[in-house]
């Protein structure tokens, strides 16, 4: 069976087929399917039925997981949980619960953990209830966004820092931090250009959790932060979503939003695994 890479935009996303990553994955296999990872930003493979143990084999070819803390209802584990799905009980959350509220977040472009010290590298999704309507999910290319800035921009953005901040992402879509919740997710900062490593293809780190370039003036700062958002959305892809779909996104190079679904008369689960860039070249 050999791997075949479909791509579902000219330079962003490609379907995955002829791979099983429920089982696991020899050395070949996956770099075929890193250097795939490394040149399309975002890889859809539909019906591949991932469970727990299953995910969690296969993400760890990408390197270390990170543990998710405070706030998601699966915190202490592998995982962060999407679902309108007590963790518990299974019961569909009311609409109006702050599980709720802080799941609304995600429908604003971000890229995954930029408020952790060490910024992810990708991110698994695997879909295992999905509402028979809505609940798409958009990936948007940082790489084309980057691609499309003047000499003289590049010159300014290569060495520019951005503050990232958990607390402040979360006010942006209404949720409030408990003063607790602040103090666990203190700022962090990141380069703003990211150079893969693999392919020396450059990108920008932004999203919600990107505050501000430090030492530019507030203005100048969003209005940047906000242009280039702008660019990466020219160059996005909506992945509707089947039960038994996975999706791996580059967070170094694409951003992406959840969209919207009646949580209330819908059940929607999906399973997420984070992996650390602390093994990549780029983060040493
Ligand atoms: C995520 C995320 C979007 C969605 O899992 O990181 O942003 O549509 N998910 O569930
Ligand atoms: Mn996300």
């Amino acid at each position: 069976m050999a791997m075949t890479v479909t791509p579902l935009t000219p330079d962003f996303c490609a379907r995955i087929t002829g791979i099983n990553i429920t089982l696991p994955l020899n050395d070949a296999e996956f770099a075929g399917f890193r250097a795939a990872f490394d040149r399309w930003s975002v890889l859809i493979l539909p019906g591949q039925p991932l469970d727990d143990a299953s995910q969690i084999a296969f993400s760890e070819n990408f390197g270390p997981l990170e543990s998710t803390r405070s706030v998601n209802p699966a915190a202490g584990t592998p995982f962060a949980r999407q679902s309108n799905l007590d963790i518990k009980t299974g019961a569909v959350i009311p609409a109006d619960d702050r599980r709720m509220a802080y799941q609304k977040a995600n429908m604003l472009w971000h890229s995954d953990s930029t408020f952790k010290a060490v910024p992810s590298l990708c991110s698994v999704l695997s879909a295992r209830q999905v509402p028979a309507v809505g609940g798409a999910t958009k990936f948007a290319s940082t790489r084309a966004a980057y691609a499309e800035l003047d000499e003289a921009v590049c010159l300014r953005l290569d060495t520019a820092v951005v503050e990232h901040d958990f607390s402040y992402s979360r006010g942006l879509a209404g949720f409030e931090f408990t003063a607790d919740e602040t103090a666990q997710f203190p700022p962090v900062r990141h380069r703003l250009v990211r150079v893969n490593a693999n392919n020396g293809r450059k990108s920008v780190l932004i999203g919600a959790h990107a505050k501000s370039i430090v030492g530019w003036k507030a203005e100048e700062s969003r209005a940047m932060l906000d242009d280039l958002l702008v660019c990466a959305a020219r160059h996005s892809y909506s992945h509707d979503w089947r039960q038994g779909d996975v999706v791996i996104w580059d967070n170094q190079a694409a951003v992406h939003r959840a969209t919207p679904y009646d949580s209330v008369r819908h059940r929607r689960l999906m399973q997420r695994t984070t992996i650390s860039s602390r093994n990549e070249a780029y983060a040493q």
